[in-house]
């Protein structure tokens, strides 16, 4: 079904309570089903929005269309965690309304401010003649988790800018508030600008464009956000535009990461920023959130899928998930991410004689980079990690129904010499691969049958030690 504008902005009181019943009925028993990430409940998932620890548990919203697999009229979802690991979605949603988010409530972040919890989001407005009016809003969510939109607009359009600008990340450094937003330059290069305030509320006032080190990055930024992490500063952002010849990534658009010294606030720029690199190397990888927890500890959860992209799971009516939340460490200047951990496997299992239930951690114990393969299918499905000695391709061409890209479903990661090793995590339709303890990571959908049981096989010149758990489903 193609979906004009107008329905993609249909209100959602014009869909009856019947369609919303069966979108989500058509989530719960998909054969895509995830057991232990974030999804839709109905509907579209994309980024990540008001990651943060507040009032005793962990909070993500998550972007939704919950009317089909598409960019329709966007809201916030709310899902809760004791420990990052198991994830509770209850009812409370940050909604579009008149005057200023009527299109969508898109991107932003949450902090706790005294003891409610702070939400700063752009309101999205499509104008009749096909212009957009973007506002950062703000909104209040008190202990009882009673949410307050406030209607003031907080930050409009900056001048020398277009109405490409959103995804306020808010952060609390000193006694001043900043923000940091993704915004677009009127001669069309992607920025990322700094604000700052006295109180959350206001009023903010524009400290400049920061200064990243690095020029050209495009003619957008979505989606920028950073953490302090073992005393860097770590920004994730997503350019769109970015020349693959400068800065090779291989998706439609990339989610990349400079690691720095620190944030020079009032000259709005990174001090000692290191390069621009992929923060993920696999298929689906987009809007990544970090923050600081209580204990300092960072972490990131990101969108397990790509703007502008579809998807086999798209004839049942849904789109999207989120990724494992991920701790991050910076390790001699280099960033590393490892997934919080499920702790109760509910059994070891021998994953080259046993069947593949599709929610398994499998590692890879690596003495050198070898020649050959690992398959994890039943030959007719798989997902396989070929070697050729110097670098790992990771193919999900045949891993079941194919994902309909114009980037490829292979992606090839150089291999330094030597040992490494592989932690792969499947949960039906999604895999992240932590190569080297989190130096790098791989992620994707996939969108298997396993009607005839897959299991894992090696073809290697050189011996491979496997090990496997079984995960529970959550
Ligand atoms: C990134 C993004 C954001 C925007 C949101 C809308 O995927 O385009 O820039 O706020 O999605 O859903």
């Amino acid at each position: 079904k193609k979906w004009t504008t107008q329905q993609r902005y249909a209100p959602y009181g014009s869909y009856s309570a019947e369609t919303l019943a069966g979108l989500i009925r058509a989530q719960r028993n998909s054969r895509w089903h995830l057991s232990f990430h974030i999804q839709p409940r109905s509907g579209l998932l994309n980024d990540p929005n008001g990651f943060t620890y507040y009032n005793h548990q962990w909070h993500v919203f998550y972007q939704n269309f919950p009317y089909g697999p598409v960019h329709g009229l966007k809201s916030w979802r709310h899902v809760t965690s004791p420990d990052l690991v198991h994830w509770q979605e209850d009812q409370l949603t940050l909604e579009p309304r008149a005057p200023y988010s009527t299109q969508g409530v898109y991107s932003g972040s949450a902090l706790p401010v005294n003891d409610q919890l702070f939400l700063m989001y752009t309101g999205n407005v499509r104008t009749t003649n096909g212009g957009r009016i973007s506002t950062q809003l703000g909104a209040w969510l008190n202990q009882d988790e009673q949410l307050t939109a406030s209607d003031l607009p907080l930050i409009t359009q900056p001048s020398g800018y277009t109405p490409h600008f959103r995804d306020p990340q808010i952060l609390h450094v000193g006694k001043t508030y900043y923000a940091l937003l993704g915004a677009q330059r009127a001669d069309h290069q992607g920025q990322i600008l700094l604000y700052q305030a006295d109180a959350v509320n206001g009023p903010w006032s524009l400290v400049g464009p920061l200064d990243l080190g690095h020029a050209d990055l495009g003619y957008m930024i979505e989606c920028p956000n950073l953490a302090f992490v073992d005393g860097h500063v770590v920004l994730i952002f997503c350019p769109q535009g970015l020349d693959r010849q400068r800065i090779p990534y291989a998706n439609i658009y990339p989610n990349m990461v400079i690691v720095a010294d620190a944030v020079d606030w009032q000259n709005a720029r990174l001090v000692n920023p290191g390069p621009v690199t992929n923060l993920d190397e696999g298929f689906d990888c987009y809007a990544t959130q970090v923050v600081n927890g209580p204990d300092h500890q960072a972490y990131a959860i990101s969108w397990l899928g790509l703007p502008d992209t579809t998807y086999p799971s798209d004839r049942e009516g849904w789109q999207g998930c989120l990724s494992l939340v991920k701790a991050l460490h910076v390790v001699n200047g280099q960033l590393r991410q490892t997934p919080v951990t499920i702790p109760a496997a509910t059994s070891h299992f021998e994953p080259l004689r046993d069947t593949l239930k599709g929610r398994e951690v499998l590692t890879f114990d690596l003495n050198q980079v070898p020649t050959g393969k690992i398959a994890l299918g039943n030959g007719h499905e798989e997902l396989a990690l070929t070697f050729d000695g110097q670098a790992l391709t990771i193919d999900r061409r045949i891993a079941g129904e194919p994902v309909d890209s114009d980037y490829g479903n292979t992606r090839k990661l150089d291999l330094l010499p030597g040992s490494h090793q592989l932690a792969l995590w499947l949960d039906r339709s999604s895999f992240e691969l932590f190569i080297d303890d989190g130096q790098r990571v791989a992620s994707g959908r996939i969108f298997p049958h396993f009607d005839t049981p897959w299991r894992v096989t090696t073809a290697l010149d050189t011996p491979v030690q496997v090990t496997g758990q079984r995960l529970p489903k959550l």
